[in-house]
């Protein structure tokens, strides 16, 4: 590996894998390939950007002659792929974008990545292409069973890095993520949602009981776990990163407020999201056996996010306007609003 083409680069995960690779290995060229949607943000990789082994581009994944370019451009010979859509609440409120990126996308990847011989593609993946796992534990050959428009663009992104690998031989690799937290995660999924709402004495929309379950990984567990898969992976494999954390999202709220010396009548248990998977859990033996350790204590880790966004307002107040707040009215005013009918 040499040239390394990283796409998706700018969003929360993306841009933390390029900071720990260019930092990492700096005899490799590190190509941030990435479209700039809502998610992505340049400010992410301000520590990078004066390094000499670190470019970005911006474009779309799913831009065929684009993507031709940067492959050519960079002689490109690995590829990362980050770049989708990411959160489940917009996939249900519009799924087109998720089967532009999350499936075209990864298939136009795939198909210019193997005209050109590249050696390695890594698809990112996500523990919801397994669904709702009621007890146990996911392994990774177990069953698909996406249940939404996200989940499923996913598993669709996915099966066709496999489909590559076993009908033309491409070596792809697919990493399956838990959810992930830590500093630079956009202010819509649940950490920053809530810290930053909190911070501003603004309701937490709790989704139904809050007793759903969800495994937390930290951002840079899931770096590195990318990391050694990429180097350390078989081709044609799937690899779980679990972070063996697994949570209530109302214990986590409340961690949240005692944090930041907030009262939990902050609190509104809102209507619940539409299909909202109730438990996520997979199984970390695989990445575990090729050398991956996690190094965050959960406790400690959201401990030290929650300092992150408190410190660096510089960073999330900008994005708290615009389409943010379009967004915010179309996911929460009535669901607050029904509250008080
Ligand atoms: P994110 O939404 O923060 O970032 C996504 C990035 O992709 C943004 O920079 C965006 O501009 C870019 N992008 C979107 N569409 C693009 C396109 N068509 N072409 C080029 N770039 C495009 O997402 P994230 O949370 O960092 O997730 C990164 C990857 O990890 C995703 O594939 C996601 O499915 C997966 N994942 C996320 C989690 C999690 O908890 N956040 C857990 C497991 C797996
Ligand atoms: O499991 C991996 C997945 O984790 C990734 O593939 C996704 O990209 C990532 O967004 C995340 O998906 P979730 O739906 O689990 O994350 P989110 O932060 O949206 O929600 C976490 C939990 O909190 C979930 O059970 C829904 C709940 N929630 C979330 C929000 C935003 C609420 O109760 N209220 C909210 O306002």
């Amino acid at each position: 590996m040499k040239n390394i083409l990283v796409t998706g680069g700018a969003g929360f995960i993306g841009s933390a894998f390029v900071r720990h690779m260019v930092a990492a290995y700096p005899d490799y060229n590190i190509i941030c390939y990435d479209k700039l949607t809502y998610a992505g943000n340049i400010d992410n990789l301000l520590s990078v950007s004066d390094e000499g082994n670190y470019r970005f581009e911006r474009g779309d994944i799913a831009d065929r002659a684009a993507v031709r370019h940067i492959l050519e451009i960079y002689c490109i010979d690995t590829i990362v792929n980050f770049a989708a859509e990411s959160h489940v609440d917009r996939s249900i409120l519009d799924p087109d974008a998720f089967i532009h990126t999350d499936v075209v996308g990864v298939y136009i990847l795939l198909d210019e990545g193997r005209k050109r011989g590249i050696k390695r593609f890594c698809q990112v993946s996500t523990d919801e292409v397994y669904g709702d796992i009621e007890a146990g534990h996911s392994s990774e050959d177990d069953r698909f069973l996406p249940n939404s428009p996200y989940a499923a663009s996913k598993a669709g992104g996915e099966l066709m890095a496999r489909a590559y690998h076993v009908t033309y031989g491409m070596d792809t690799i697919i990493t399956r993520g838990s959810n992930t937290y830590g500093p630079f995660q956009y202010p819509e999924k649940l950490v920053p949602f809530f810290t930053t709402e909190a911070l501003d004495d603004k309701p937490l929309p709790v989704y139904g009981d809050g007793k759903q379950i969800r495994d937390w990984l930290h951002v840079e567990d899931h770096a590195r776990g990318v990391d050694l898969v990429l180097h350390r992976g078989v081709a044609g494999e799937a690899y779980n990163l679990a972070g063996e954390n697994q949570r209530c999202n109302i214990d986590i709220t409340h961690r949240i407020l005692e944090l930041l010396g907030k009262p939990r009548s902050l609190i509104r248990h809102v209507p619940d999201r539409e299909g909202h998977d109730r438990r996520y859990a997979m199984t970390a033996e695989k990445a575990r056996a090729l050398g991956w350790q996690r190094q965050y204590d959960f406790d400690q880790g959201l401990e030290a996010t929650v300092d992150w966004y408190v410190s660096n307002e510089w960073w999330w107040r900008k994005i708290k306007t615009g389409e943010y707040l379009d967004f915010y009215k179309m996911q929460y005013a009535q669901r607050l609003a029904s509250l008080e009918a």
